[in-house]
């Protein structure tokens, strides 16, 4: 019996608290798709050529690793609000003393744009700053009832799962029409150039403060637990229909707006000379 626990805190984790490696795939072609030349050389320096959706992974990789762990609180933010009566962030009480994924924006964008920085921070930063953008655009990574849903039973098309993991993957593997096995590079990058073509808008988003982008950004996920994600009862009903149906917008839109957001901000900061200094 003991020999069994390690394997399944291993396959279990990794499933807590992140959009699917789907939704983070997309939202970082996404932004690539927006940038500018210049973003285009400085991402690719930063990543040293790595598929721009292989780097958005790189802090689900390394979450549960003992050297990372002062990562993992950077991936949500939990608010302590009472869905789906009221929602609503705080700050001061719900960034924890390690961070959070408002705080982690801030800083990684930060780090990224810093020309003192050495290129390998700068470059790690990078990929925390992609994942960050897409996990504040997940309702539940800005939500702490249930543990963000991880705790509520349902099932989806007929398998047992839990919310949080319908929301993180489920909904957008549906969506995409992506199945494991399939090319997940294929069916991101696919879903990414709909957006694009969806979506010729300039980049007119938050751009003055990070943290304060970031809390905007949170907040606006965070109220979609009140008004769909929680809005009904979902225990131990099957998401796969109608729910999933009215999901599916949400989730289309969110993760377009990461994209998006994302590339405003990095294409604002390759304008500037000084971040283009790179050591
Ligand atoms: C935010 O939370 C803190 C700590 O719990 C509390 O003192 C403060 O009144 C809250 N602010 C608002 C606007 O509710
Ligand atoms: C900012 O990120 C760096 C690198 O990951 C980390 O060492 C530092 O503790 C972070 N600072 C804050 C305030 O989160
Ligand atoms: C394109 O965007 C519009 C407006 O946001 C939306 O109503 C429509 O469903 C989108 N179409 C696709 C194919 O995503």
């Amino acid at each position: 019996m003991l020999f069994f626990i390690p394997i399944l805190l291993v396959t279990l984790l990794p499933q807590i608290h992140a959009w699917g490696s789907l939704g983070h795939r997309t939202i970082a072609y996404l932004a690539s798709l927006h940038f500018t030349p210049a973003s285009n050389r400085f991402t690719n320096t930063l990543l040293h050529g790595q598929d721009i959706s292989e780097a958005a992974l790189f802090p689900d990789k390394v979450r549960h690793m003992p050297q990372f762990a002062y990562s993992a609180a950077w991936h949500f933010i939990d608010a302590q609000d009472s869905p789906p009566h009221q929602c609503g962030i705080n700050m001061t009480r719900d960034c924890l003393a390690e961070g959070c994924v408002v705080s982690a924006i801030a800083n990684h964008t930060a780090r990224v744009a810093d020309p003192h920085l050495p290129r390998f921070y700068r470059g790690q930063s990078l990929r925390f700053m992609i994942h960050f953008f897409g996990d504040v655009h997940q309702p539940l990574h800005t939500e702490a009832e249930d543990r963000g849903g991880n705790e509520v039973s349902v099932s989806f098309d007929g398998h047992a799962t839990n919310l949080h993991s319908v929301w993180d993957t489920l909904i957008p593997n549906k969506y995409a029409a992506y199945d494991h096995g399939d090319d997940e590079l294929l069916a991101a990058w696919t879903w990414a150039q709909r957006l694009y073509a969806n979506d010729s808008r300039s980049l007119d988003e938050c751009m003055d403060d990070a943290a304060e982008c970031g809390l905007e950004w949170a907040s606006e996920a965070n109220a979609y637990v009140c008004s769909y994600v929680l809005a009904k009862d979902v225990h131990d009903q099957d998401l796969g229909g109608k729910y999933y149906e009215g999901a599916v917008p949400i989730v289309d839109e969110m993760v377009g707006k990461a994209g998006r957001r994302l590339a405003a901000w990095i294409n604002a900061m390759t304008a500037s000379a000084s971040a283009l200094e790179i050591e």
